[in-house]
């Protein structure tokens, strides 16, 4: 059986730091769903479909090995998209002690829903302090965010 994994977030936009655990997850599972959703919680920057694309031409670039799929998903429960698609783990990438309160609940919504199993992977520590809403925030203020994103999401900016 086809071990499928689900790394979903807003990706509002993608960075080094999810490209780095999308990456590695790659090379854990058969095939890796990178998915975006919207989250009611967060003001956005760049449309949901424009997320996807920068996504995918991140991963072209960087020559990540695996099958990797990238979509969206909007209706119903994260955990629905997984029951579809026949994935039975997400992937959510932990940089701090805040990450860990923030996900451990939703981790425990999202296996007592579906029985769906989440993994917390340790990004490198160069991008320990990167989040996209820093990137939105120095982006929307006129600073430098090219340590911080793929070059095809600093290009994208630059517009
Ligand atoms: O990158 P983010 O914004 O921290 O990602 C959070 C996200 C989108 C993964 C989370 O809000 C989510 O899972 N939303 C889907 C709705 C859902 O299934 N909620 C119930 C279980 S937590």
């Amino acid at each position: 059986m086809k071990r499928i994994a689900v790394v979903p977030g807003s990706f509002d936009p993608v960075t080094l730091g999810h490209l780095d655990v999308v990456g590695r997850a790659a090379g854990l599972f058969d095939e890796l769903h990178v998915l975006v959703v919207h989250n009611p919680g967060k003001t956005a920057l760049l449309p949901i479909a424009q997320r996807v694309s920068l996504i995918e031409q991140s991963i072209a670039e960087a020559q990540l090995p695996g099958t990797i799929v990238v979509t969206s998903w909007s209706v119903g429960l994260l955990v629905d998209y997984c029951t579809d698609v026949g994935a039975s783990v997400l992937v959510k990438g932990i940089r701090s002690q805040v990450d860990v309160a923030y996900e451990t609940p939703m981790a425990i919504v999202n296996r007592d829903l579906a029985g769906v199993e989440t993994i917390f992977m340790l990004p490198n520590p160069a991008h320990a302090h990167v989040s996209s809403s820093l990137v939105r925030q120095v982006a929307s203020l006129g600073g430098d965010v090219s340590p911080y994103v793929p070059s095809a999401v600093y290009r994208y900016l630059q517009k």
